[in-house]
């Protein structure tokens, strides 16, 4: 953003195309123009404007939903109007939304008989809001109850160092201690060994994470309930601690590529789920979910009241207006795909990160964490004193390979890995729905052509050298 004198510079600065009316006009452009201008002029300012930008296609680093079907897209310009907290003049976009939160209960295995419950959200980040007020909420009722005192310290959450940034938020903004369990090089997921160490009365809960921002890997959360389990029942009528489980990515691929594994509401301690519907829930930005196993994990107290259809309908967004079409984009993918259309299209998704991995693999430079195996994210680290195959010796990083592949359009992040292991730079390519395999033959090719190019290009001042520049989780 700039401000001030560097801005006057540029207030003059907007121009129309050969040709057009506005010709010659002069628009502000951090000033409301006085005049209005014609439509179209307006249109092709702002088409100009962002002609530089990236190609969201080739954006590598995004988990977010970056193609929908035209039928998708016109259902959501249609529903562009409707606000979706306005239950009572929209019961019909109530109705969607409620649909959603019943098929990700049953696509999370929610127990049959549970009360269970949840909300469409502007993202995992609100989602992750909510679950943790629920969670901070829900604890200090239980801990006034056992006479815990409850200003004495301030109460805690417990997570791996690879936790996306809303975890930090949520605590800074709600006043909660974070509490980080390093990973390792050799273990970028929680540690099992030690999270437990990191208990108190004072723990509000734990996060697991299926898909972590930084390698996509799973969290083991069946083993993590165990260790739960275990707590609880040693500390029955006690202190309770619970699970939630921050499926921002996994959340919607999981149940579609391994169903087998357990870590939804199949497992007692999880008692809150969050996902983001604009990642592997295939809709454009910005919708999410959360859902509670049952009413008990979500104290009456964040429940607000809205009217519908002369009666009344609970809500527990943070976020009071917004367009219903995120919701809508979202329930047209769940009936269009079916369990079915989700699996295939997720399944071929993966396949095409595993053929990434493999010719990634293939260069003998690199070493791979993520092989796409289980989300189709592909992240590798250069190996140490890397060496093409003729026995030229590797003198770029990571950041210079970044460079060089957007030269070529295609945004692939290079970054550090979280504490415990934050000596280590990566770069991962998240594979999306709408990466075929045309264009990940295309990304390949370009790959192995920018390796060539920094061969015989002279890389200057970058030996050896590591930062976090260029993306932040
Ligand atoms: C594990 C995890 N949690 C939460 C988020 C935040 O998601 P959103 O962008 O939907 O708010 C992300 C985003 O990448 C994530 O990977």
């Amino acid at each position: 953003m700039l401000y001030g004198e560097e801005n006057k510079a540029k207030l003059r600065s907007m121009t129309f195309g050969y040709g057009s009316k506005e010709k010659g006009s002069v628009i502000p452009r951090y000033r409301l123009n006085e005049e209005s201008i014609d439509p179209d002029a307006a249109k092709g300012l702002i088409m100009n404007q962002l002609l530089d930008e990236g190609n969201s296609r080739l954006n590598m680093a995004t988990f977010c939903q970056t193609y929908m079907e035209k039928q998708a897209v016109e259902l959501m310009a249609e529903t562009l109007d409707k606000n979706a907290i306005d239950k009572s003049e929209y019961p019909q976009v109530a109705e969607l939304e409620n649909r959603c939160v019943n098929i990700l209960a049953h696509l999370w295995n929610a127990p049959k008989k549970s009360d269970y419950l949840g909300t469409s959200t502007v993202g995992s980040s609100e989602a992750c809001m909510l679950a943790g007020m629920a969670m901070k909420f829900r604890w200090r009722n239980r801990a006034r109850a056992c006479g815990l005192d409850v200003n004495a310290k301030k109460p805690n959450l417990i997570m791996s160092a690879a936790y996306q940034v809303c975890w930090e938020k949520f605590c800074v903004y709600w006043d909660v201690e974070l509490r980080v369990v390093p990973v390792t090089r050799s273990n970028m997921t929680l540690d099992l060994d030690t999270v437990m160490d990191y208990v108190d009365e004072y723990t509000i809960g734990i996060v697991g994470i299926m898909g972590t921002t930084y390698t996509g890997e799973y969290d083991d959360i069946k083993a993590l309930n165990f260790l739960v389990d275990g707590y609880n029942k040693a500390h029955e009528g006690g202190h309770e601690l619970v699970i939630h489980i921050d499926g921002a990515s996994g959340g919607m691929f999981a149940p579609f590529t391994e169903p087998e594994l357990e870590w939804d509401f199949r497992l007692e301690h999880v008692v809150s789920i969050s996902t983001s519907g604009h990642k592997y829930g295939l809709t454009y930005p910005g919708v999410g979910w959360v859902v509670w196993r049952g009413k008990e994990y979500l104290p009456e107290e964040l429940i607000f009241r809205v009217s519908y259809l002369g009666g009344e309908m609970p809500t527990m967004a943070i976020n009071f207006s917004r367009s219903a079409s995120q919701i809508v984009g979202q329930y047209y993918n769940f009936l269009r795909f079916g369990r079915q259309g989700y699996s295939h299209i997720h399944l071929k998704t993966r396949e095409i990160a595993g053929l990434i991995a493999d010719r990634i693999e293939h260069t003998g430079l690199f070493e791979l964490y993520n092989t796409g195996s289980r989300m189709p994210i592909v992240c590798y680290r250069l190996k140490p004193n890397a060496q093409y195959r003729d026995g030229t010796k590797v003198v770029w990083n990571l950041y210079d390979l970044s460079d060089r592949l957007r030269m070529h359009g295609w945004q692939v992040p290079a970054y550090p890995l979280p504490d415990g292991a934050e000596e280590v730079t990566v770069q991962r390519i998240v594979c999306r729905a709408d990466l075929t395999f045309n264009l990940a033959e295309a990304f390949v090719m370009d790959f192995r052509e920018c390796l060539d190019d920094l061969k015989n290009a002279h890389v200057l001042c970058n030996e050896g050298k590591t930062g976090s520049y260029g993306f932040t989780h």
